[in-house]
Formats: structure tokens, sequence, C-alpha cells
């Protein structure tokens, strides 16, 4: 596995240790098969700067949101972006008919099949995996395992855009909105640029950075990337602030206007009507 896959096990586990309390957000049984020993090693090495309510934060906002925006929306297509050891095709409520892709390196999506090989699947609902390298194309190898461009489409980009350059950020969130039929929508996260030059960020960017998984991206401004790169944005909320906290944040929220702050966004957007659409 790439060493930025193992990201994906370092996530996992932070999804595991939230399950494991009693007052548990969610709950992802799988998490601590999938995230392995290397899992809680990079939980510790990455520990600080509110990681581990972060990632509790993340997965709950971009779950509900998820089962919202499939429910609401009868969307029947759902596109994981750099999926890494996700489980929601296991663990969230899918009404029938739904196909799951889950895009990732080849060697992760191997090593997540073996570990997950014993777990019966789900009835009424279908998972593709597609092993890819989203800075080429992606949108080819897709639409072979059965996406279809000309129905809405719901695609998660969760813990990917720090990792790529700002142009194949660009490229990217582009392709999506260019692929998506009326209806879609698009959910995931962004750091601020801050979040790569504070100071008390730098042990944690080190760490990365020394283990081969530098984080390059990051935008004061997710609203203006979204937009630009063909979006409708209709959320973008910090840890922390209603509708993403649920209880867990730790710290207070600085006002958007406060320059140099670490921040993580989450977003939700839609992709803009066609002329004459009028759903
Ligand atoms: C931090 S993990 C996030 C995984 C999952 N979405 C989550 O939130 O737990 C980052 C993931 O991005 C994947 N990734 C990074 N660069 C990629 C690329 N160029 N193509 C495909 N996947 C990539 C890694 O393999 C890894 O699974």
């Amino acid at each position: 596995m790439e060493a930025v896959s193992r990201t994906a096990q370092w996530t996992a586990a932070a999804r595991a240790l939230e399950t494991e309390r009693e007052d548990r957000l969610f709950a992802d049984p799988y998490a601590r098969t999938v995230a392995d020993g290397i899992g809680f090693e990079l939980l510790e090495r990455y520990a600080g700067a509110g990681t581990v309510p972060f990632l509790a934060i993340r997965t709950t906002y971009l779950d509900r949101a998820i089962v919202r925006t499939v429910e609401e929306r009868s969307i029947r297509q759902v596109v994981f972006l750099a999926a890494g050891m996700d489980t929601r095709f296991y663990r969230l409520p899918w009404p029938d008919g739904v196909t799951v892709y889950e895009l990732d390196r080849p060697a992760l999506l191997d090593a997540k099949a073996t570990m997950l090989a014993g777990e019966p699947q789900p009835a009424g609902r279908e998972r593709r995996t597609v092993p890819v390298d989203l800075t080429q194309d992606w949108t080819g190898p897709l639409k072979e395992a059965g996406w279809r461009s000309d129905e809405p489409v719901l695609w998660v980009v969760e813990g990917l855009l720090f990792f790529l350059p700002e142009d194949a950020v660009r490229t990217l969130i582009s392709i999506l909105s260019a692929h998506s039929a009326p209806g879609s929508v698009l959910v995931g996260d962004v750091i601020s640029r801050s979040a790569l030059t504070n100071p008390l960020s730098r042990p944690f960017l080190n760490c990365l950075k020394e283990d081969g998984n530098p984080w390059l991206f990051g935008t004061e401004s997710p609203e203006e990337l979204l937009t630009e790169c063909g979006w409708d944005v209709r959320e973008v909320k910090q840890p922390g602030e209603e509708g993403a906290d649920f209880g867990r944040w730790p710290y207070q929220v600085a006002a958007r206007e406060v320059p140099r702050v670490p921040r993580s966004f989450l977003f939700t957007c839609d992709v803009p009507a066609a002329e004459g659409d009028t759903r």
C-alpha cells in the first residue's frame, strides 16, 4: 500500500474510538479491523490539533448529509472518491437499489477486500470498487464499472483534497461538476491555507511529510474554490459551528474574518440547474 493510503487506516482508527464510546455518534463496527495496528500507531503519531474530535464530527456530518441526500433526491449512485477504509456501504441505511462506487489506489482496495472478505454483503445494495489514480483519468474506469453520467450522483470527497496540489484539486472538482446530471450533490471537506503554515501545526505537518504524505492544499475561501469549479455552494461549516458540532468540538470557533487561523471546512454543494431545468 502507498504511504498516503495508510492515512485511511489512521482515520479508521479514529472512527473505531468513537464507535467504542458509550455516547457514540455513530457505529462503525468494521473500523477496528480495517484500521489494524498501524491505524492506531498513526493516531498516536498524528495526535493533537483536535484530530480525533474532528474526525468524529466529519464522519457524523457526512453520514447525515449522505443519508439525507440519497433520500431527498432519490439518488441511486454514490461515488466515494478516495474511499479509503470507509465502510458506509455496510453501515448506513441505504434505500434499495443504491450502487456505491469506491474509488482509491489499487493496493488499498486489495488490502481492504482482504480485511473485509468475511463480511456478508447487505441485501438490496451493490458495491463496486474502482482502482484509480484520481490525478489521472478516472471517469473512464468509473463508467466501465457502471456509473451513468446522465443520472444524478452523490459525490463524496472526504479526507483527500489536502494531499493534492492545487491544480489537481481544481481539475478534480471541476470534473465532478462537468459530469453531474441535474440533482447531483457534492459533499466533502477541505482545510484552510493557514492550516499549512501555522507554527502550531508544524510538528503534525512534519510527521505527515516524513511519512511521505505531505499536505499540499488549503484555501481560506472554500466557497470561492467550489463556485469557480462549477458548484452552487449550499453550506460550508467549521467544526464547532451549529450543525457541525455534535457535542464533540472542544475549542472555540474563530470567526471567518480572523486571519491566520488553521481551519477545517465541511461542505455541501449542488450542481447548478441546467437552463430550462425546473427541478
Ligand atoms: C485520509 S485517507 C481518507 C480515506 C477516507 N475517505 C476517510 O475519510 O477515511 C486518504 C485517502 O486518499 C487516497 N488517495 C490519495 N491520493 C490518491 C490518488 N491520487 N488517487 C486515489 N486515491 C488517493 C488514499 O489512498 C487514502 O485512502
